[in-house]
């Protein structure tokens, strides 16, 4: 029954992703049914000639066709005028010429269409999903669904779909001329025919695992440049070149030997499946000719008979590859579904729009990611309105997972506590009016591979270059960013590897601050700068706090010991609540690492 409904929503996606494209296919599919009508013609015009102009044989041509012949002065004019007959040929070629043109221009419209649609549909998905399902899915694996996925299908409908009907159409009109010629002679060339399609077929079903495992093979190559091209500093920092070009090598010899397997049994299923088709041809043309001889076949009909016999073994062959990249087809129309029928993120009906300046209250707090053991346990205190709290936990305590709570990046499950801001529980809330005034900084800043002021002022689209400068410089970055020749122009490389960790920090807190939220959260934001940045940064955000609630999470005593109220994480739990004089004295987790730092000569 599941699977009823899921190929039923297959299907509909494959239809839904049609839409824009279903008319120019259409158009394709007619012109390439006309080009192989054009085929069909041809041979009837040799026969024609052969039998009723140059030979006397009795025509049995359609009435249109023989009133049109007598219309022109008949057969005996046509004889003094021989020209007529190429004229005709010409023609038909002409209309096969056309109807192939046209069949090209919209099947590359049809299938462009069609996968611009594709594109634009799962990318729209893909950025509406939850930050939980990207974490939970492979980068390269998406990016693959979105690309070559995409191809297979854009392959799908563009060949697969329309040539299925230009194979029908000449099958049938083939076997159709052909009885209508000899049904004697026709069986005996159709007997072999299913014997050509199995040997396609599983010929094609084996070459498509070979196929399969060269595409593995070249994702594991281009895994391994680009781990080399991102890693090139470790590669060069431990001497590891040499291995790593015995690791390439190893693997680009297998990579090649596969494509050369291919290129092998290519070679020997187009061999042997000629050999099979010649012999079939062999039979056709040896029995027609005892045929002419013995039952008096005209030489017209002969010719006409071994041409449409010519043109059946080409279908029956593809007819074979067809099926197998149907299966193919079907992989992908998987892989894109399953990104399709991924829920988005979405809100209760009615969504709320809490008072943000309110107090920010963790009750009860338990959470543990899918499949996961237990990363909080019982974790309730308040970030009181318009204050600082600190944070203070070892690396893993789960200091992050509250904030991306707090964010609703992870939901947290009915009945696991609650979070509220101003009294609202978060649950209800508006989840885009509940991030656009919650200015995070990420643990690990990510900066788009755009100008300085393009990362800065990503926030909102109608920010001015002294906004950009203004926020920069609370947080510590304008003198930098000014001894860059180009300023704020400067292009931040990949993954902004031209910045050092604290340069991108201190971006990434700029970026926060051109947002004024009420509510701002720093995240280990200051961990890459020295102390000494840190106390200065400091000093130039507590004039941007204002009102503010503030969270900041830090393992350095100094970047906390300001905060209005302090709360320790130990495991998941919390361990310590207090301000910074009464945390110091308790002889707690707080003290012990207080006095460490402190031993350190940090000034506190
Ligand atoms: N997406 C995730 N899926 C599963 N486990 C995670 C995920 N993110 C973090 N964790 C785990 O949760 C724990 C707490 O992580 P985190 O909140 O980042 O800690 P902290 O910020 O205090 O260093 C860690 O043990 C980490 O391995
Ligand atoms: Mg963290």
């Amino acid at each position: 029954m599941k699977d009823k409904t899921q190929s039923k929503e297959k299907r509909r996606l494959v239809f839904d992703f049609l839409k824009g494209s279903k008319l120019f296919f259409a158009v394709s599919i007619l012109s390439a049914a006309l080009s192989a009508l054009a085929d069909m013609l041809t041979p009837q015009i040799i026969r024609t000639t052969i039998d009723n102009v140059i030979g006397s044989e009795e025509a049995s041509l359609p009435a249109p066709v023989m009133r049109l012949i007598e219309k022109i002065g008949g057969f005996g004019y046509l004889k003094t005028h021989m020209i007529i007959m190429a004229l005709a040929v010409l023609a038909v070629a002409l209309i096969k010429v056309a109807s192939q043109y046209s069949f090209r221009v919209y099947n590359t419209k049809g299938s462009e269409t069609l996968v611009k649609t594709m594109r634009d549909t799962l990318f729209h998905r893909i950025e509406r999903l939850p930050f939980s399902w990207h974490m939970k899915n492979k980068t390269g694996d998406i990016i693959q669904r979105c690309t070559s996925d995409i191809d297979t299908l854009r392959n799908f409908v563009s060949e697969q779909m329309t040539g299925i009907f230009r194979i029908a159409i000449m099958l049938v009109l083939s076997i159709i001329f052909m009885l209508s010629m000899d049904p004697l002679l026709t069986l005996i060339a159709i007997i072999p025919m299913p014997l050509i399609m199995l040997y396609s077929l599983s010929f094609h079903k084996t070459v498509r695992t070979q196929f399969e495992k060269c595409d593995e093979n070249e994702g594991k190559l281009s895994a391994m440049v680009q781990e080399n091209l991102t890693g090139v500093r470790v590669v060069r920092a431990f001497g590891r070149e040499k291995t790593e070009l015995d690791r390439f090598n190893t693997q680009n010899t297998y990579y090649t030997s596969l494509w050369v397997r291919v290129a092998h049994s290519l070679s020997r299923f187009w061999s042997s499946s000629d050999f099979l088709a010649g012999f079939q041809i062999l039979i056709v043309v040896a029995v027609g000719a005892v045929f002419c001889v013995k039952r008096g076949t005209t030489a017209g009909d002969y010719v006409a008979f071994i041409s449409y016999n010519g043109m059946l073994i080409w279908p029956v062959r593809m007819l074979g590859r067809m099926i197998s990249e149907m299966s193919k087809a079907g992989v992908s129309i998987d892989r894109i579904h399953y990104i399709m029928k991924s829920e988005p993120e979405h809100d209760l009906p009615d969504p709320v729009k809490p008072d943000m300046t309110g107090d920010i209250r963790f009750e009860h707090v338990t959470f543990a990611y899918e499949n996961c053991p237990e990363i909080l346990t019982d974790v309730s205190f308040t970030a009181e309105s318009g204050k600082t709290l600190g944070i203070l936990g070892g690396t893993g305590s789960g200091k992050s997972t509250l904030m991306f709570l707090l964010d609703k990046l992870y939901d947290l499950p009915e009945g696991n506590g609650t979070i509220s801001i101003g009294g609202t529980d978060i649950r209800l809330a508006d989840t885009r009016y509940l991030r656009e005034n919650i200015g995070m900084v990420l643990q690990e800043p990510y900066l788009f591979s755009r100008t300085i002021s393009e990362n800065i002022g990503i926030t909102s689209e109608h920010i001015t270059l002294e906004d950009i400068r203004e926020a920069a410089r609370d947080a510590c970055l304008d003198d930098t960013v000014m001894q860059f020749a180009q300023g704020y122009e400067t292009k931040v490389g990949e993954r902004g590897v031209t910045l050092s960790g604290g340069q991108k920090q201190r971006t990434a807190i700029a970026r926060m601050l051109t947002q004024k939220t009420p509510v701002m959260i720093l995240d280990d934001s200051l961990s890459a700068v020295d102390t000494e940045t840190d106390a200065k940064i400091r000093r130039a955000l507590e004039k941007h706090f204002g009102g503010a609630t503030v969270i900041i999470i830090s393992h350095r005593i100094t970047t906390l010991s300001h905060c209005d109220r302090i709360i320790v994480l130990d495991k998941g739990r919390i361990a310590e609540n207090g301000t910074h004089d009464e945390l110091k004295c308790a002889g707690g987790l707080y003290s012990r690492i207080y006095e460490s730092q402190s031993g350190l000569g940090e000034e506190v």
